[in-house]
């Protein structure tokens, strides 16, 4: 597969996410200053969608906070940067074009390791 339309990057709010549900996998697609950002929407503790939680910078790194424990998602790699998630999310490369957020869920930048 290759990259396919999600959502309009009018959809996603500035520093926050969207979630979007795909065939395959659903998605958090995350807009945090100017970039945009693709993650699987599952963390990978307890598998809660981490689109409920915070988006937010965490030691110069852009992050996705899972609601649920609190663990923090670099968005640019997927890795945990905190307990108690030890295993990174899958994350997705990105294309804005316009208004269209374009996402390549077939080629994840970063995966669980499974
Ligand atoms: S469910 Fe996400 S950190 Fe526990």
């Amino acid at each position: 597969m290759a990259f396919e339309r999600v959502c309009a990057l009018s959809d996603v709010p500035e520093d926050g996410v969207l979630r979007v549900e795909l065939v395959d996998v659903d998605v958090a697609v995350v807009r945090f200053e100017g970039e945009v950002f693709a993650v699987e929407d599952l963390c990978s503790h307890a598998e809660v969608p981490l689109s409920d939680g915070d988006v937010e910078e965490l030691d110069g790194a852009p992050t996705i906070e899972c609601a649920l424990h609190g663990s923090c998602f670099d968005l640019r790699t997927g890795e945990p940067t905190n307990l108690p998630a030890t295993e990174p999310v899958p994350v997705y490369p990105v294309r804005v074009e316009g208004d269209d957020v374009l996402v390549d869920v077939a080629a994840p930048l970063a995966a669980t390791g499974t």
